[in-house]
């Protein structure tokens, strides 16, 4: 065995994340550029460090489970979820179980919520946000972003739903209090139920075919049956009916 792969048995066993799910050029490329901006000779050395080194290991999740994301990513698509596919779900389903799969540091999910007040009271919206990224989960608790990350957001939400303080937007309690996250590593763990509306965007191109089978059956069985998974626009799914899929809208699926 490499030693590549003889690092991704063990970070396997350390934080059960199999990085053999993710495309090897790309993720060995990454860690290697650890190694080596780190100082270390090689992957062993770097592995035995990053068992000791909180600061190590977590520079370690945060750097390749890139982080980048922003409100409204790809507008468009947003307008499509405003007109057609929320209005189609609210005609069967008083309330909507709402799940951003890959939600990174908050804006996703809350974009979400700021969408789905164009529809139900604060009150009644919930959104399950999750990742696996601690760190990007904190910050999105945090939710303090910078003015670049809010650009695609319509001027109606900037206004209502953030405080300006210094060059930095800090979003509103009442946004933040309707979404809950929570840490969820898409290739191991249980997906939650029933859900209406499932969003993973920009995280399935990191992944293997092989993981992104299991991945799409997964987010199949978690919908209702008139539920709809929307993906990243980089993301349509090739052969959806493998998966028992079918394309809605671009960019949207629901149970074939
Ligand atoms: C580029 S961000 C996408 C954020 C957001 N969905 C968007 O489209 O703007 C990718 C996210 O996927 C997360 N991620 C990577 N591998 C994951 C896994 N195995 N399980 C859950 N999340 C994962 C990363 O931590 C990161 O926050």
């Amino acid at each position: 065995m490499d030693k590549y792969h003889e690092f991704t048995k063990n970070v396997f066993k350390l934080i059960k994340l199999d990085l053999t799910s993710y495309k090897e050029k790309q993720m060995k490329r990454r860690i290697n550029s650890l190694v080596t901006r780190n100082g270390f000779k090689d992957f062993d050395d770097y592995f035995i460090a990053l068992k000791k080194d909180k600061e190590l290991f977590n520079q370690f999740i945060n750097y390749l489970t890139i982080n980048v994301s922003e409100f409204y990513r790809n507008e468009k698509q947003w307008d499509i979820l405003e007109e057609n596919i929320i209005p189609d779900l609210i005609k069967n389903n008083k309330s909507l179980k709402i799940w951003s799969s890959a939600c990174s540091t908050g804006e996703e999910p809350y974009s979400l919520v700021m969408l789905m007040t164009k529809f139900y009271r604060l009150n009644n919206i919930k959104v399950y946000a999750t990742d696996i990224d601690e760190g990007a989960i904190a910050k999105a608790k945090l939710g303090i972003y910078n003015e670049k990350s809010i650009k695609s957001l319509p001027k109606e939400f900037k206004v209502k739903y953030f405080d300006k303080i210094g060059n930095s937007f800090k979003i509103k309690d009442d946004i933040k209090n309707r979404v809950q996250f929570s840490k969820l590593n898409l290739l191991e763990d249980n997906y939650p139920s029933n859900c209406h509306l499932i969003i993973c965007r920009n995280v399935m191109i990191y992944f293997t075919q092989e993981a992104k089978d299991k991945i799409y059956h997964k987010f199949k069985n978690s919908l209702t049956d008139d539920g709809v998974f929307f993906v990243g626009s980089t993301e349509q799914i090739i052969k959806p009916l493998d998966y028992n899929l079918k394309p809605i809208r671009t960019f949207f699926y629901s149970k074939a």
